[in-house]
């Protein structure tokens, strides 16, 4: 695999290649077995791949969380030296080459980002759209890869691409859980150890809400989302939301909900100072 730094030299691979559109895989690194996924589905049906690992500073509403993003360069070029071959390539740009000037871009996502994260976390997603759309022009691949655990994400890059990036496949890949089911993330190695041996717990209630859909109302499988979580030392439930596939329409009642549409049981809590989000699928039938 290639590493570079800089547009240019990409251009330059680019011009010495028969493929110049790759499968793109955007991460922030501090990399881990979903990521790898990732990478994996990509290399599986990609000729040519292409990892960035950028921390972007513009998708953080908290500076101190940007400070405390887990960032291990050395280990993520290990892990994907195993996994990428001679001509994929992995971009580690400084924000300098991501943006040349400050992105002032705003965009509009209508009701997709005014729920969930894009409530608790304001400009988040704006700040995704900024990086992913100037990622995408730089590397101007065929198909990007995202994780489903980040789904509201992806839900709104989908948006981004119909809009502006038509010919970009978006691709996205299943949840890689841990053994007691909580979800890999970049952020677990910020987990006390005493929040780590308890994680499993949020895909368990998650689960649990999720069966309780045929005969409880959304508001109150909302409490017993709360209950369970908070019960649990150092846990702080921010939101627990069930929302409609593609539109993110929260579900108010069961009798709105249908059984030809497929919903979404989405959490987002705090472990001690640790900030989780994960997601489950719910059908009616
Ligand atoms: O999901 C992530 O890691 C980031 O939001 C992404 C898509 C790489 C943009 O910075």
């Amino acid at each position: 695999m290639k590493v570079f730094t800089t547009v240019k030299e990409i251009r330059k691979h680019y011009k010495n290649c028969v493929l110049r559109s790759p499968g793109f895989v955007p991460t922030m690194g501090a990399l881990h077995e979903g990521h790898i996924s990732l990478v994996e589905a990509a290399v599986g049906s990609c000729r040519m791949v292409a990892v960035s690992i950028f921390v972007n500073p513009t998708q953080f509403n908290d500076p101190e969380d940007l400070k405390k993003y887990p960032r291990t360069i050395e280990a993520d070029l290990d892990m994907l030296s195993l996994v990428l071959r001679e001509n994929d390539f992995v971009f580690t740009p400084s924000v300098e080459e991501v943006y040349p000037e400050p992105d002032t871009r705003v965009f509009d996502f209508g009701q997709l980002d005014k729920v969930m994260e894009g409530v608790h976390r304001p400009g988040h997603f704006n700040g995704v759209a900024q990086v992913v759309s100037r990622l995408f022009d730089i590397i101007r691949p065929s198909a990007a890869f995202f994780g489903q655990k980040d789904f509201q994400q992806l839900t709104i890059i989908r948006e981004m691409a119909r809009l502006s990036y038509p010919k970009i496949e978006i691709i996205s890949c299943p949840i890689v859980r841990e053994k007691d089911g909580l979800a890999m993330s970049s952020r677990n190695r910020l987990l006390l150890p005493e929040h780590r041996e308890r994680a499993g717990e949020i895909f368990k209630t998650l689960l649990a809400a999720a069966a309780m859909v045929f005969d409880t109302e959304p508001d109150d499988i909302r409490e017993f989302v709360a209950d369970r979580i908070n019960m649990s030392p150092g846990f702080n439930l921010e939101y627990f939301e069930i929302v409609e596939d593609i539109t993110l329409t929260p579900a108010k009642s069961r009798s709105e909900m249908s059984s030809d549409k497929t919903y979404y049981g989405c959490i987002a809590l705090f472990a001690g100072e640790v900030r989780l989000i994960d997601n489950t699928d719910i059908r009616l039938r």
